[in-house]
């Protein structure tokens, strides 16, 4: 291939930044031009396309966000729209593109790749909620937000004896909510993947606070919801005053952590490897530390095994 190109679709996720620059770099590297298409599919159709050389995307690794920006785009759901994005890689010469986005995205790639441009899918998401790869590149920085806040959360109710809920972010995955509630100490952690029973999450508040402890956190992910209502539940049962807060987008913000450049880089660097081959339609993940791909569309179909084992090491830690 002589010229690709590099998107970021849905969601920005903290490392975004730092795939986009090992693409680039590794892509000049290997004698490739390449070009940015921003603000996702949208760039693509409308013709928002730039061409990037090793100096364009300097200082971008510790940056949160994308540089490229990225957006939804309805259009590039219908035919028309895979249409209109394969002229313009014709117009512009653009042979492969490195697509960094979520399930959503990849089925965009799918599209374009089938109809001869070939794609490759790069996991960015902070909900991790990829089933081909282990980890998605933004999920380290989020958790690791998350994390922040809840201890600070945790600060204010153990200095007034209350019950801390805490909504975080993963749309209908609870990886970031099972994580982040271990490393907070959490009593309590509701995922949709779990069944839960608020009557026993009282009812172990209650026990503990007999026991002795004055303050509590609970994890709730944002697949539940409801959270203002669970912890207006909590106070009622359990007698002990509660908060809610939604930690929302704060969560997909900041500088990525050490992790997410890394794997970034990698994946990155891996995607332009697979295109200078000349093969599209594969996502690249990460499998036992180890970076791989898998085609799109089996990708798509895989179903992602949610760690009951680590949820059960959870509840029987905490009290
Ligand atoms: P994510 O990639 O984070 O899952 P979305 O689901 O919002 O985010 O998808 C991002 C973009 O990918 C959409 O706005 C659209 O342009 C494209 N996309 C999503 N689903 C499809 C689909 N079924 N076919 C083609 N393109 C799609
Ligand atoms: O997929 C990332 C994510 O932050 C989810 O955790 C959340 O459900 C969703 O995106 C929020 O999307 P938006 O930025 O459109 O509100």
């Amino acid at each position: 291939m002589k010229k690709i190109g590099v998107l970021t679709s849905g969601g920005d996720a903290p490392g975004m930044n730092a795939a986009v620059r090992a693409v680039v770099r590794a892509a000049l590297q290997k004698g490739m031009e390449v070009v940015g298409i921003y603000r996702g599919y949208n760039g693509l159709i409308n013709g928002d396309i730039r061409p990037l050389d090793a100096t364009s995307v300097s200082d971008i690794i510790q940056r949160g966000g994308t540089v490229l920006y990225t957006a939804r785009c309805l259009e590039f759901k219908e035919k028309a729209g895979i249409e209109k994005a394969k002229q313009s890689c014709i117009k512009n010469g653009i042979d492969g593109i490195v697509v960094i986005g979520g399930d959503g995205s990849f089925r965009g790639a799918a599209d374009l790749s089938a109809a001869g441009i070939p794609c490759i899918g790069l996991p960015g998401t902070i909900d991790n909620d990829i089933a081909m790869t282990e980890y998605t590149i933004g999920y380290d920085t989020a958790m690791n937000t998350a994390m922040e806040l809840i201890d600070k959360l945790n600060d204010t109710a153990s200095s007034h004896d209350r019950c801390t809920v805490v909504e975080v972010m993963g749309r209908r995955a609870g990886y970031i909510a099972l994580n982040t509630g271990i490393a907070c100490g959490a009593t309590a952690i509701i995922t949709t993947e779990m069944p839960y029973d608020l009557g026993e999450v009282t009812k172990k508040i209650a026990e503990s606070k007999k026991a002795g402890k004055n303050h509590f956190v609970v994890v709730v992910s944002e697949g539940i919801g409801n959270s203002q209502k669970i912890a207006e539940e909590i106070e009622e049962a359990v007698h002990i005053e509660c908060r809610a807060t939604i930690l929302g987008h704060v969560q997909r913000g900041g500088s990525p952590t050490l992790r997410d450049r890394v794997e970034a880089s990698r994946m990155g660097y891996y995607a332009v490897e697979l295109l200078e081959k000349g093969i599209g339609n594969r996502v690249v993940g990460l499998q036992h530390g180890d970076v791989i791909d898998v085609d799109i569309q089996e990708a798509l179909s895989m179903k992602k095994e949610f760690p009951a084992d680590l949820y059960k090491i959870a509840n029987e830690i905490a009290i």
